[in-house]
């Protein structure tokens, strides 16, 4: 028996209720899946969460992440500045730590991110020629992805190159190497690993906007020409109660093109504190999320950002805002964790 269909054999999913309607509670079937991974599995996907490798040592953490999830992104341990912080000088320590864990755990590791304008050592953003910028990618790209060749199911080798309004973001990248640099990375990625699918990965992207729809034209040009792209990542750091009404309508318009869509980093986040009513409507939330990739085939998998409330990233950027994941502060299941087991089918 899988390890993530142990455990409960009957459960209740907690009412919630948002704008008036009861999420009716329901007793789960002896063999229903009663994790995220598990339930996930039941339509061949993949649930993940963005670990720290420093989340490793604590045992509470731990067993979340191994009964939960089946899949891994390391949250900051693989980008460019742990990675190769000085010219030449690779460290994969962090990163390796969390792709063993994986291994052992079997879970799935998308990789994030090779080509990046944050999280950028100072070296880098100050090339202004584009022969040793060139290179210096080139370089980079070589040498992570292929470290972890074989080891690594999905990267995501450019992130967030576009910006709101559908124009480039101006970054190193594209001031000095222009348009092509793109192109370039998946080339570069494809070469290091040839196994490992290829993403782009973006953030107000979920819904259909300007955003969207340059990354849209991008890939699509990308298919016609057969440059190396597998899929596309939706990041969705989303806010409760003001979720893109047309996600599902986006995922299906990307996955027509023939890639795989994904929810990578997926949060919902809201005005603290916290109270019924908004847990509730963030459990709506996470449900309209894990709906919309269940009603698009080619959508394979849903990651959250980090375990729990404890671990996220959100309220040191948003002040005043945060509980945004499926586990709170003390790391005890909110609602949203029990509807979206239930919207994955467990
Ligand atoms: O490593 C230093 C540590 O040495 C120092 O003591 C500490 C003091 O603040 O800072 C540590 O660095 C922090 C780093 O995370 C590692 O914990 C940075 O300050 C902090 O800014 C950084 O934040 C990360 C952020 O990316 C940076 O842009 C978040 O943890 C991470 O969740 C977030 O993830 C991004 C995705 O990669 C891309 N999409 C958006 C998403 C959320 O911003």
């Amino acid at each position: 028996m899988n390890r993530h269909r142990m455990a409960l054999t009957a459960a209740t999913v907690s009412a919630a209720v948002a704008g008036g309607i009861a999420l009716v509670a329901t007793a789960m079937a002896s063999d229903a899946a009663t994790s995220l991974g598990a339930a996930a599995a039941t339509s061949g996907r993949t649930f993940g969460v963005a670990v720290a490798a420093g989340n490793l040592t604590d045992q509470q953490y731990v067993g979340l992440l191994d009964t939960q999830f089946t899949g891994i992104t390391p949250e900051n341990d693989m980008k460019w500045e742990v990675t190769e912080p000085a010219p030449g000088d690779f460290d994969f320590a962090a990163a390796d730590a969390i792709v063993a864990h994986a291994k052992d755990q079997n879970q799935e590791v998308r990789g994030h991110t090779l080509v990046w304008h944050s999280q950028l050592p100072g070296y880098v953003a100050a090339l202004t020629d584009p022969a040793e910028l060139q290179a210096a990618v080139d370089r980079h790209i070589a040498e992570v992805a292929g470290h972890y060749r074989g080891q690594v199911a999905y990267w995501d080798v450019v992130n967030e190159a576009f910006v709101d309004d559908g124009s480039r973001r101006d970054s190193v990248f594209q001031q000095v190497l222009g348009d092509g640099y793109i192109e370039s990375a998946f080339r570069a990625a494809r070469a290091a690993d040839p196994d490992a699918k290829l993403c782009y990965n973006d953030f107000n992207t979920e819904g259909v906007n300007a955003h969207s729809d340059a990354v849209l034209a991008m890939v699509e040009d990308f298919v016609d020409r057969g440059v190396p792209i597998d899929c596309v990542g939706f990041q969705a750091h989303l806010i409760t109660g003001a979720l893109p009404p047309d996600i599902q309508a986006n995922l299906a318009r990307f996955a027509a093109l023939g890639v795989e869509v994904q929810i990578t980093e997926l949060d919902i986040r809201m005005q603290l504190p916290a109270d019924e009513a908004k847990l509730a409507q963030q459990a709506a939330d996470y449900r309209s999320v894990v709906a919309a990739c269940l009603a698009v085939e080619k959508c394979s998998s849903i990651t959250v950002w980090q375990v729990s409330d404890r671990e996220s990233w959100v309220p040191g950027v948003f002040a005043g805002q945060g509980a945004a994941l499926l586990f709170d502060e003390q790391r005890a299941e909110k609602p949203a964790l029990a509807a979206t087991v239930a919207a994955l089918g467990g």
